[in-house]
């Protein structure tokens, strides 16, 4: 699309190499769908959707025989693929070939029959397996096995990353501790899917789409599902006159303002949800939030479900950031990292509020892989020593920033001075009157700015004495990466503490050592 186009352009117009451009070349081949198995977000979308809609999502009990269960489930056709995990109780996730396969099984599935209380008579393709000898097994060996869904503790993170020897290594590592996994993706398109029969009640034409961090390529286990009510195949539908100049319309409730329109459904939605919808719990309406949504906990999966409508400005960051991170695998690792790193110190929360959020982070990074120099690495020989190269400088890059005075800006690569007084300005690139991290005070900031200065002498020290570190315990030492998430030794950061404490001596000398290195650079220049 249109801002793929300007993707090109940003990094053709830095870099002007041809290597570069090779790579933007087949970043936006890949964006567009044509090659290597990398997908445009769009192709990647519809071909998810298709699969979810051929699935089922079972309740099942631990001990459940799984060929059986196969064997039961195949009366009705073709099984394309399966797996279990746990979320309150053992589910499975059964993709069918055909989607008719579905129809047929959901004839023969029965209504609960309870007898104290009752029931709200909404069937879905998320089932129960009722307990019956024939299902369970009898020998521990065929018991079945679940995949995870949530990310491993991070003491377990710092352990495994301190027995990696090179730093790259460890930033690969991370990415894949953390990183969504096929089964987990598949689970988010599902609930989709489900969400989406759901709001068909109301909407038969409607999708449910996925975006933010479940698509964007930059997503870690146990992050929240994001989702959008598409009524685009609705509204946007108009048709041309017939050569009888005559036409029918459909008769509509008008409405005060878009707003207003998505607010009243969403409202109908999340109450149909709150009523209705099997697993759906905790919904909450906020519906006069700048963006309005429906936030609730979707048990099955254990996910928790943003679910907002006419939005389309957050779909095109998600395909922005996506094709961001499909121009070079080290942008993703970079990303993953630097979340990591911040949600380990409180910087980033998962609950909202002041502190910086994981979309202000990530642009964060972009901006400062567009103003590096060069903006992206033009030879390719040098991958790991860059990867490693990438944090170090990305820390002192935000250590220095001059943040009172400068707004980020990645539409231009460059800093520009701020129009408005909040302490930390970025610049939405879709609607730029607006700040995407305006709720962020100056106590965040200030906590963000003393972790990049503290990582980046972190960073440094494990660079010259790699990998000996910090003794966790009698077996492993921490260094590297797995040392900056350890608690921070910065007075004042650690949690959300109020008090703050003047800079320790340590810090005075890094921030000399850091001074130090800026005169340098600016003598080079
Ligand atoms: P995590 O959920 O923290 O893993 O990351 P996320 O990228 O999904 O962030 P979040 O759930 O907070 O928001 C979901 C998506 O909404 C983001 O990826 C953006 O596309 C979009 N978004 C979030 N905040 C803003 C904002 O302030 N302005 C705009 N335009 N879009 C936003
Ligand atoms: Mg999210």
């Amino acid at each position: 699309g249109k801002f793929i186009h300007k993707v090109n352009t940003v990094f053709y117009r830095r870099t002007g190499t041809d290597v570069v451009g090779a790579q933007v070349d087949a970043a936006s081949r890949h964006a567009s769908g044509e090659k290597n198995g990398c997908k445009s977000l769009h192709s990647l979308l519809v071909e998810r959707q298709r699969q979810a809609e051929k699935s089922v999502l079972i309740s099942c009990q631990s001990k459940t025989n799984e060929k059986k269960l196969l064997k039961y489930l195949s009366r009705h056709g073709d099984i394309k693929r399966h797996f279990f995990y746990e979320s309150y109780g053992v589910y499975a996730v059964v993709e069918f070939a055909n989607k008719d396969s579905v129809a047929s099984l959901l004839h023969t599935v029965a209504v609960p029959c309870v007898s104290h209380e009752s029931i709200v008579p909404f069937k879905s393709r998320l089932l129960s397996l009722r307990n019956s000898s024939l299902v369970i097994s009898s020998n521990q060996s065929s018991q079945i096995q679940c995949l995870p869904q949530t990310p491993i503790l991070m003491n377990e993170v710092i352990q495994r990353l301190s027995k990696e020897d090179t730093l790259d290594r460890q930033i690969t590592s991370l990415t894949e501790f953390y990183q969504l996994t096929e089964e987990n993706i598949r689970l988010r398109f599902l609930v989709c899917s489900l969400l989406k029969d759901i709001a068909a009640a109301y909407f038969p034409e409607c999708t449910v789409k996925p975006f933010g961090s479940s698509v964007n390529g930059f997503g870690k286990l146990g992050c929240d599902l994001d989702m959008f009510l598409d009524l685009d195949s609705i509204s946007g539908w108009t048709t041309e006159l017939t050569k009888s100049g005559l036409l029918l319309e459909y008769q509509m409730k008008p409405a005060n303002s878009e707003r207003a329109v998505t607010q009243s459904i969403l409202s109908v939605i999340g109450e149909c949800l709150d009523q209705f919808g099997p697993g759906c719990v905790g919904v909450h309406k906020i519906l006069n939030a700048r963006c309005p949504l429906v936030r609730f906990s979707h048990q099955p999966s254990g996910f928790q479900c943003d679910l907002t409508a006419n939005n389309r400005v957050a779909m095109k960051s998600t395909e922005l950031l996506y094709v961001y991170g499909k121009l070079d695998p080290r942008v993703q690792s970079l990303v993953c990292t630097v979340r990591c790193w911040a949600r380990a110190h409180g910087i980033t929360s998962s609950i909202s509020g002041a502190w910086i959020t994981n979309f202000s982070l990530t642009i964060m990074v972009l901006f400062f892989l567009q103003k590096r120099n060069p903006p992206i690495i033009p030879t390719l020989d040098h991958l790991q020593d860059l990867a490693e190269e990438l944090l170090c400088e990305f820390f002192e890059f935000y250590a220095t920033f001059p943040f009172n005075r400068m707004s980020i800006n990645i539409r231009k690569g460059q800093e520009q001075n701020k129009p408005e007084v909040s302490p930390l300005h970025i610049q939405n690139p879709f609607e730029s009157s607006l700040n995407i991290s305006q709720n962020v005070n100056t106590t965040q900031l200030k906590n963000f700015v003393t972790l990049c200065q503290e990582s980046s002498w972190l960073l440094y020290q494990s660079k010259t004495m790699s990998p000996k570190g910090v003794a966790v315990d009698s077996t492993t030492t921490t260094w590297g990466i797995a040392t900056l998430l350890l608690p921070s030794r910065v007075p004042g950061i650690k949690g959300h503490r109020k008090r703050r404490e003047p800079a320790s001596e340590r810090i005075k000398s890094l921030l000399e050592s850091l001074k130090y290195k800026t005169q340098q650079k600016k003598t080079k220049d």
